[in-house]
């Protein structure tokens, strides 16, 4: 680098594209991103495999697990996603213990337990479907159904159960704010279900004001989950369901394929 290159400070963005670069250097393997990841940093556009190589001469590609992330046993349990992968679990551990407080049945604390997974550990975006999608074979219907709905409910308030409009919408998304079509259309549907109450239960037991300083605890889940969700005896995401590709695409998020 000369001196005058020297002169001009990095800007931020181009410091975080060096100290990547130079951990992509350290690394065995060449991580790659999807092009979703990229989408999300508002570029349409994907690197292939020779440009890639063509850049890190004499390496392979990432094939497994991303040297970065914290590493997850060999066959993992959904307590390992909450402790490995989830980036935040506070939220539904305050929801969960809240409906747990309450007495509601198990089955509505693992639906208030599982409800956000798709916005810590997947996709925030329609989170409540990926959410569904992702837990519909290990857990009862009515739990999935219930995380499913729960997307569309929350903007729709229930007096008889005490649950208003979310003031948080309004400081998020402005006054005016309208859901769109599908929204409104599952809405209508989800409210002459027979499980609606047990989707509505999430809406209500949805804290949004967290406590700082509940003690909130996965531990006092165990039960709960050993009872009403089905570990695959594989591990979670090494299994055939369904879903069980999403889980391996959380656990390794940066296999090239
Ligand atoms: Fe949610
Ligand atoms: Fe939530």
């Amino acid at each position: 680098m000369g001196p005058l290159a020297a002169a001009r400070p990095m800007t931020m963005d181009e410091r975080a594209d060096a100290l990547e670069e130079q951990m992509e250097r350290e690394l065995e393997r060449i991580i790659t991103k999807s092009v979703l990841f990229n989408l999300a940093d508002g570029k349409v556009e994907m690197e292939g495999g020779a440009a890639l190589q063509a850049k890190h001469p004499g390496k392979l590609m990432l094939m497994g697990e991303d040297p970065r992330l914290p590493k997850m046993p060999d066959k993992p349990t959904l307590l390992d996603y909450f402790r490995y992968r989830f980036a935040s679990t506070n939220h539904l551990l305050q929801s969960a213990t809240h409906a747990l407080k309450a007495g509601l049945d198990e089955k509505v604390v693992l639906a208030c337990l599982l409800h956000d997974v798709g916005v810590v550990g997947f996709i925030r975006a329609d989170h409540g479907y990926w959410g569904a999608q992702l837990i519909e074979p290990y857990v009862d219907e009515e739990v999935s159904w219930a995380v499913r709905v729960h997307q569309a409910l929350r903007f729709f308030p229930d007096e008889s159960v005490g649950y208003p409009y979310p003031d948080l919408y309004v400081k998020y998304f402005g006054a005016d704010y309208e859901p769109e079509p599908y929204i409104k259309a599952e809405y209508e549907r989800a409210r002459n279900h027979k499980w609606y109450m047990t989707a509505r239960m999430i809406c209500v037991n949805d804290i949004y004001s967290f406590d700082p300083n509940a003690k909130v605890n996965i531990d006092d889940f165990t039960d709960i989950i050993g009872r009403h969700f089905k570990q695959p005896k594989e591990g979670l995401g090494l299994d055939s369901s369904p879903s069980a590709h999403m889980w391996r695409t959380m656990m390794w998020p940066t296999r090239f394929l």
